[in-house]
């Protein structure tokens, strides 16, 4: 994959006309100026450098940038299920970093152990022991190992087009091409296949029992599959497979002994209206992994939620990372997890995405140029018609101040945070609708 053809998979693209466009008619020389200065030393990479602008403060449901205009932000790499600066995830941090800043590895710490024992009692099932880890990358990373460890075998099967991480083992099991490209041989044993909902046999969508059939035979087949690893719920692209493909999946790795590991690195926590979203589909995975707004969008943390039965490797290092037990992620993760509970942000993402979801389907059905609205609690997702139109939506709505990705090259993925008020919903709903209309008149006077 190289700059002149860019892979839409996972977020929109940072060498768009489009782009360059709202950048002229947007940005000032400061900001131009120090976008320079962040090319200069940054590697340049797809999604990220060149950059979009530069944000100086974030608060509540807000970004703001460095010539204080505020964007309602309705991506935050799905990590801001608290919203941004909420007091109590930054008291606990700043407490705890007066009190014990870093906590070497042999030793443990309060914070890290009441955690830990928090998200095993809210996970579901028999899920019961758990490492910390500081990224979602390295999270998955440990559920393959483990997978390794406690079946004696090494191969997995994963979908095409899904994302688990930047690491040379995430893409293994990742299929991105915008990852997976010029990287040279990658793990063996990682087979992929087509997700349901995808169009990979031609216009037809692909139905998930077609899905389930073809993932048992692979698993006959091959005979010696470690484990299937998805997310339940993509959440790029808002693909939500039905409760009985994932009840279907569970039935298949327990007749072939393999381990199900569910990715909900970006929705859980309440993302989709559950703590996690395999209770969704009244399935417990073997290995679950976790992250993102777990470190409270302050701090870098995630976690390898694990059954009972899958503590095997005593004697062997399976994470072995620098800042596994961080005391200030911990603290962080602990405030956010209360203030959750204590708002009751799981039971609000349910009503919120609900209500959002039913206007916006409304709103669709309206326009030609939206093909559907779909979601899960407060994971929505609106497929244009075309790349093109979705791209401009994205920076018109960027000029009003909304910001979110779009996945795919057609999905807008929305994910504001669990926290947004109803004024901030109905300002978001206003922007995004205002857009759309905008530039689908646009389109057709041109
Ligand atoms: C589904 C999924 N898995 C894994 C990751 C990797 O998480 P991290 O960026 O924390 O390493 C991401 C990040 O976007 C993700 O969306």
């Amino acid at each position: 994959m190289n700059e002149q053809s860019p892979d839409r998979t996972e977020g929109d693209i940072n060498l768009s006309e489009c782009r360059r466009k709202w950048q002229d008619r947007t940005l000032n020389e400061q900001t131009r100026d120090l976008l320079f200065r962040d090319e200069q030393v940054f590697l340049r990479q797809s999604l990220s450098t060149p950059c979009l602008t530069v944000l100086e403060a974030c608060n509540g449901s807000y970004l703001q940038d460095l010539q204080g205009k505020q964007y309602l932000d309705f991506h935050g790499n799905s990590a801001h299920q608290v919203g941004y600066g909420h007091p109590k995830v930054l008291e606990a941090v700043e407490e705890e970093m007066h009190r014990l800043s870093f906590c070497p590895r042999r030793f443990t710490n309060l914070p890290a152990i009441e955690l830990a024992e928090k998200l095993v009692d809210l996970a579901p099932g028999d899920l019961s022991k758990l490492l910390l880890c500081p990224a979602g990358t390295v999270a998955n990373g440990i559920a393959l190992k483990l997978a390794r460890l406690c079946t004696g075998r090494f191969k997995t099967i994963s979908f095409w087009d899904a994302f688990h991480g930047a690491s040379l083992d995430a893409i293994s099991i990742g299929g991105e091409a915008l990852f997976r490209n010029n990287m040279g041989p990658l793990l063996p044993g990682c087979i992929q296949i087509p997700a349901p909902g995808s169009h990979a046999m031609g216009e037809e969508p692909l139905g998930w029992e077609e899905v389930l059939s073809y993932t048992e035979f692979v698993m006959k087949r091959e005979g010696d599959v470690a484990a299937f690893i998805a997310e339940p719920l993509r959440c790029t692209t808002v693909e939500i497979p039905p409760v009985p493909f994932w009840k279907g999946m569970r039935e298949l790795c327990d007749r072939h002994d393999a381990l199900l590991i569910f990715d909900e690195i970006p929705i859980c926590l309440g993302r989709t209206g559950y703590w996690f979203t395999c209770e969704h589909y009244g399935v417990v995975p073997d290995i679950l992994c976790i992250g993102k707004g777990l470190g409270g969008g302050v701090l870098p943390l995630a976690a390898t939620l694990v059954r009972d039965g899958l503590d095997q490797g005593a004697a062997q290092a399976i994470g072995h990372y620098t800042h596994e037990k961080s005391t200030l992620g911990c603290a962080a993760a602990l405030a956010a997890l209360h203030v959750i509970e204590d708002q009751q942000l799981v039971e609000r993402s349910r009503i919120k995405g609900k209500e959002i979801l039913s206007r916006l389907q409304e709103f669709a059905e309206s326009q030609n140029g939206v093909v559907e609205a779909r979601g899960l609690g407060l994971m929505i997702g609106v497929e244009m018609a075309t790349a093109d139109v979705a791209e401009r939506v994205l920076y018109s709505c960027l000029e009003h101040g909304l910001s979110f990705k779009i996945s795919g090259g057609t999905t807008l993925t929305l994910t504001p945070p669990l926290t947004i008020s109803d004024e901030e919903i109905e300002k978001a709903i206003s922007i995004l609708c205002t857009s759309i209309i905008k530039t689908l008149e646009s389109d057709y006077a041109s």
